[in-house]
């Protein structure tokens, strides 16, 4: 794992972009894992962006999120489908047909979640993974206690997760209690892992997913285990590290970033 620290969200989330953008010139049918919540908006603009001054090119890619709420229609303002098509894929040449969410709203659940898997597979896997971190320490909605094996599964939100998402839906008991998620086993499997935490309020659960033990309580700890995670924060979400200097020092002086300082 590494730790980039930048000055402020505003450069964390640029220089995920920049990141996700060079992969991509690499490798146009870059097979694309995605996140939604506040956090990745910025991402979205700056990839969007991109796209309209740079040319980035998104025609070939493929992306799969890592979730959707049980029950909500894709046309539902809080559905990730909808956060998705409003954010990022309407403002840039991606096939839509090329973009994947699982379907809350399948009859039968777990087949839905076995067909995720499999697309997954048949498109050879994910290329790199873009995460975010909730409070509960979730990668996608794998709560605490999610197995770190697990895959695409329905998953039931913690009262953690219910009350961060709330001011979205208006209300706590407005949030969806359950949710597909792609499972930490899954998203383990990606090629290359990118989180990114901006704001004080990730800065003591970052300190536990990187710094601290792996567990199922902070399913983002698993990414230890990646061979290629990059944790990208901000100076308030990286408050509570204790080896701040020795990534500081890796980021200025490895060959392999000195295109992003
Ligand atoms: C959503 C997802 C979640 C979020 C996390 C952080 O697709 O995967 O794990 O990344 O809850 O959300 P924000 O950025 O809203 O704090």
């Amino acid at each position: 794992m590494e730790v980039i620290i930048q000055p402020n969200a505003e450069a964390a989330s640029s220089l995920t972009a920049r990141i996700v953008a060079r992969e991509l010139k690499a490798n146009p049918h870059l097979v694309l894992g995605l996140a939604t919540g506040t956090t990745m908006e910025r991402v979205y603009l700056k990839l969007v962006r991109m796209h309209r001054e740079e040319h980035l090119d998104f025609s070939l890619c493929r992306t799969f999120n890592l979730d959707e709420y049980v029950g909500l229609f894709p046309s539902d303002p809080n559905s990730y489908r909808h956060y998705m098509d409003e954010h990022f894929f309407r403002h840039v040449n991606v096939d839509p047909r090329n973009t994947h969410l699982p379907n809350g709203l399948a009859e039968d659940l777990e087949e839905e979640c076995t067909r995720y898997e499999d697309a997954i597979r048949r498109f050879g896997g994910i290329d790199l993974q873009v995460l975010g971190i909730g409070k509960a320490g979730h990668i996608g909605f794998n709560e605490p206690l999610s197995a770190l094996r697990s895959r695409t599964r329905v998953k039931a939100l913690t009262p953690t997760t219910l009350k961060q998402n709330a001011p979205l839906f208006g209300g706590e008991d407005k949030v969806p209690r359950r949710a597909i998620t792609m499972g930490v086993g899954t998203i383990i499997e990606a090629e290359r892992c990118l989180l990114l935490a901006t704001g004080s309020s990730k800065a003591e659960v970052i300190a536990l997913a990187v710094e601290g033990p792996i567990t199922s309580m902070v399913t983002a700890s698993a990414l230890q285990l990646h061979p290629r995670c990059t944790v990208i924060v901000d100076e308030e979400a990286a408050a509570s590290l204790k080896e701040k200097e020795y990534y500081r020092w890796i980021f200025e002086n490895e060959p392999e970033w000195q295109g992003y300082r």
